[in-house]
């Protein structure tokens, strides 16, 4: 059996596609081994349940690029009116449709290495952010639109709250158990949401019922010369990894390709930076984002400056978020939970202050850098009028009654202190 630890030398590097041509059919035994080894606590030799040495490089690394190709030939084929590829023709790209759906069921979040992603847009982004953020509060609350359930423009601190998951907690053995407070405080973090992709302008493009979930966007006054360019191409880049990986997703699951990213179509994807300004907040064990799930399809990770996201398998174990250079950490929301019945559910977090978080602190603000802790996050989303409830195969799942997307995610906020509508 292959285990994780022979795998994590081929972490981001461009030989990825052929080492995992090598595996196919192996994907399942590593992944079960590496739950294995999470549950049981056994030595791993990359650190054991409950040490900060357990951490995201050790799942395999989902190569897109090999996906990609196959993508690729699939538009050609269309454009030149023959059939569509089976993806048995492309057997690095089918590996990659595996892997995706095994470790979205065992783990709720995947690794991704995809070309088109690059540490200088990540930096540009995290560096504009850095800079919006340490504005005063006063410019900032001009961002503010409580009235559209703070879903385009700022999130001041102390305004979203996590929901309880205390009982939830409190059945956890003391190693996984997350920091957040029980009951949870309100979250300590600033957001910034910026929409990326095309808005609906139909009632079946989701604009009917859910205008306040497609509002216009919010342009900071200091930054409007550079605003859009930074955050699009950044925000592009982050959906358009998170489409591959709907579309390899779905086969994975057995399903045709374009299950999950025709219900993407017109989403409200959100580019959703946080910022914690640790100058203030950077003391050991403080909770920047209370443990929770996000309430979307897919959450995209870049890199951040600042270490202290931890996420949760599905088999409980806590486990520290490293995003290796030029990749990208994925995470199942709860509109992918929803759609699959189940099958995949939706990964807890949370964002801590640790000792990493610190020494980064004193490495960072010593040579002049900003104090302000800056998450490179995107939200993709279905379409807020879609038909919320598991497809094909997954449709005998119980407790996932049919919902509107965007009555979902109204729920969703409401029950997380953004949004005060009846
Ligand atoms: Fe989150």
């Amino acid at each position: 059996m292959l285990g994780f630890s022979s795998q994590r030398h081929f972490a981001c590097s461009n030989s990825l596609s052929a080492v995992l041509g090598g595996l196919f059919g192996a994907a399942t035994a590593a992944a079960a081994a590496y739950l294995y080894q999470s549950r049981n606590g056994a030595s791993t030799g990359f650190g054991t349940k409950g040490s900060d040495s357990l951490d995201t490089t050790h799942l395999p690394v989902i190569d897109l690029d090999a996906y990609r190709k196959y993508l690729q030939a699939c538009v050609k084929a269309r454009e030149s009116g023959s059939s569509t590829p089976s993806i048995d023709s492309f057997p690095d790209a089918k590996v990659q449709c595996q892997n995706i759906a095994k470790c979205f069921h065992l783990y709720g979040c995947l690794v991704v290495k995809d070309s088109r992603v690059n540490e200088a847009d990540n930096n540009a982004f995290l560096d504009m952010m850095e800079k919006y953020f340490e504005q005063d509060d006063a410019q900032k609350q001009k961002d503010v639109r409580p009235e559209v359930h703070y879903q385009v423009g700022a999130t001041p601190e102390r305004v979203e709250q996590a929901r309880n998951h205390c009982a939830k907690i409190a059945d956890m053995p003391p190693t996984d158990r997350p920091i957040t407070p029980c009951p949870p405080e309100k979250d300590v973090k600033w957001r910034f949401f910026r929409r990326i992709g095309p808005r609906p302008t139909s009632a079946a493009e989701g604009a009917a019922g859910f205008g306040d979930l497609n509002a216009l966007d919010v342009i900071p006054e200091k930054f409007s010369g550079v605003w859009a360019d930074v955050c699009d191409t950044w925000g592009n880049k982050l959906l358009q990894a998170a489409r591959d990986v709907s579309c390899a997703a779905a086969q994975g699951f057995g399903l045709p390709q374009n299950t999950f990213v025709d219900k993407m179509e017109y989403g409200p994807h959100l580019l959703a930076p946080t910022g914690t300004d640790l100058k203030k907040w950077g003391k050991k064990n403080q909770a920047m984002a209370n443990y929770h799930y996000d309430l979307n399809f897919i959450t995209v990770h870049g890199k951040s400056r600042f270490p202290g996201l931890y996420v949760w398998l599905r088999d409980g174990t806590k486990t520290r978020v490293v995003v290796p250079d030029g990749c990208l950490l994925m995470q199942a929301g709860k509109q992918l939970e929803y759609i699959t019945g189940g099958h995949v559910l939706a990964g807890f977090h949370e964002v801590v202050v640790t000792e990493r978080t610190l020494d980064a602190y004193k490495k960072r603000v010593g040579k002049g850098n900003s104090h302000w802790r800056i998450s490179s996050t995107l939200f993709s989303h279905l379409r807020s009028s879609v038909d919320l409830e598991p497809v094909a195969h997954f449709n005998t799942a119980k407790n996932y009654p049919k919902i509107k997307v965007g009555d979902q995610v109204k729920n969703e906020l409401k029950a997380i202190n953004l949004s005060q509508s009846k």
